[in-house]
């Protein structure tokens, strides 16, 4: 089959090469690595997670990210940019699309209630700008703000009101659908190239406020989320736990990056951007993440922080930080409003795989794919934020979806990578536009050892929750 650049189907491509990495480091760094990350890390080991993190980051994250870009791309070229697509002829069968469910499932299902958190997360900052979200050390109030804004009186279910939390959903829908509607290069690439280095100037602001609280408190908190707890390596659930982290915050295993690759040129090189991506967001999750959340809570909260779920640590433990910290309000609003970019750039990515599929599959102009996807995303957001009453359900949810049917859909890549496609393919296709392909031993990692990983890995996990 020819394989010339024009050939991606509609015709989308990235704009630029810094572009690309832009995007993939916008989908890769979210909530995941400010909030669920040290959430992870605090329960599983405090420093001593960093070893299965690490592994799992060399071992999985990377050799599978790169599969990805290379499969993507691959796809992309003969004309296909949704994942059932790319695997048809990835396996040059049309039946292999099937096994393409879950990268659209799971990308769909996780926006549902990503982009709750993510209006949470702009509502936040609005608080911070107008001076509401400054309450005073009571952490009463911020349970009650919390539950006022969601609708939740604090006892139950009830849904009473949350008519505030609705406007801000509606306007954070608003404001990806019209990214989505413009396209990869016009919208994603474009917000993503301003996005990310603002970011990056806020959350380095907060990280130096943090610092440079009083030192022995610093210390403490440091060492209240990293004081190495060894025992914890020899729990089956620590290494479940790293390796979920580490796919869902490099976005791999979910069908997004494959999606995002498949709009890349022939002449792009797919190596060193997968990897510089994957840097950027380790950059963001190990020292930005691991040393602001938790942290700052525990300096200003002492113990108490460490019984909160991942949620909850954010939205109800850390405005009482900011409310307690010198300049808190200046600095509450630049975390919040740079947790909100740090969203809506991953959020982006759960839509563009569906909306692809649906151009492809169904034929369907950009217009109606865009309208389909917003009537059943947001109806899907709706069944999420009625049953958010409990913090504790978001954390479930986000860990069968999060972490289990990832490892479906990671499993199903490496196999595809390893056994179908082939390694021989797979060393060709992803030297193409750069001096180097995926080094061979990875290629032979990818064809044994991370199937043979997620294998034991995945035994231990039916043992443990069945
Ligand atoms: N990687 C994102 C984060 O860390 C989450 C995400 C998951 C983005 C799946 C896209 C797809 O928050």
């Amino acid at each position: 089959q020819p394989a010339s650049d024009p050939a991606s189907s509609g015709g989308e491509q990235w704009g630029t090469r810094i572009g690309v990495i832009l995007a993939v480091a916008g989908s890769a760094v979210g909530l995941g690595n400010f909030l669920r990350f040290p959430g992870q890390a605090a329960q599983n080991g405090g420093g001593a997670f960093l070893l299965p993190y690490f592994i799992s980051l060399l071992v999985l994250g990377i050799p599978l990210c790169w599969a990805e870009w290379t499969m993507g791309r691959f796809g992309g070229m003969r004309g296909f940019n949704s994942a059932p697509g790319i695997f048809s002829v990835v396996c040059r069968t049309p039946k292999a699309r099937y096994l393409a469910v879950p990268a659209l499932l799971i990308p769909l299902v996780i926006y549902m209630y990503y982009v709750v958190i993510e209006a949470w997360c702009l509502a936040y900052a609005c608080s911070y700008a107008t001076g509401a979200l400054m309450q005073g050390s009571d952490p009463d109030a911020y349970t009650s703000f919390f539950g006022n804004f969601v609708g939740i009186d604090q006892d139950g279910a009830a849904f009473s009101g949350g008519t505030s939390l609705m406007y801000f959903v509606l306007f954070t829908f608003a404001v990806n659908f019209v990214l989505i509607y413009r396209g990869v290069a016009r919208g994603i690439e474009v917000f993503c190239k301003f996005a990310i280095p603002l970011m990056v100037v806020c959350a380095l602001c907060v990280l130096v406020r943090v610092l440079t609280l009083p030192w022995e408190k610093v210390e403490a908190g440091l060492g209240f989320m990293w004081n190495p707890d060894f025992a914890a390596l020899a729990n089956a659930e620590t290494w479940l736990a790293a390796s979920g982290q580490i796919f869902f915050s490099l976005s791999v295993g979910f069908g997004v990056i494959i999606n995002y690759s498949s709009y890349l040129k022939k002449k792009d090189d797919v190596v060193l951007s997968g990897l510089t991506a994957c840097s950027m967001n380790e950059f963001f999750e190990v020292c930005l993440g691991g040393l602001i959340t938790l942290p700052a809570a525990f300096i200003f909260l002492g113990t108490a922080v460490g019984s909160q779920g991942t949620f909850g640590l954010g939205f109800n433990a850390l405005p009482n930080v900011f409310a307690q910290m010198p300049a808190g309000q200046f600095f509450g609003f630049l975390w919040f409003f740079m947790l909100f970019l740090a969203a809506i750039t991953s959020s982006l990515s759960m839509l563009q795989p569906v909306i692809a599929f649906f151009e492809e599959g169904f034929g369907l102009q950009r217009s109606a794919s865009v309208s389909v996807l917003g009537i059943i995303a947001l109806a899907g957001s709706g069944f999420v934020m009625y049953f958010s009453a409990e913090l504790k359900a978001l954390d479930t949810f986000d860990f069968w979806v999060g972490t289990f049917l990832i490892f479906v859909l990671a499993m199903i890549q490496a196999v595809m990578y390893g056994w179908v496609f082939g390694i021989e393919r797979g060393a060709k296709y992803s030297a193409d536009g750069s001096h180097l392909g995926i080094p061979t031993f990875v290629q032979y990692m990818l064809k044994f050892l991370v199937p043979l990983y997620l294998g034991v890995i995945f035994i231990f996990f039916v043992m443990d929750n069945v």
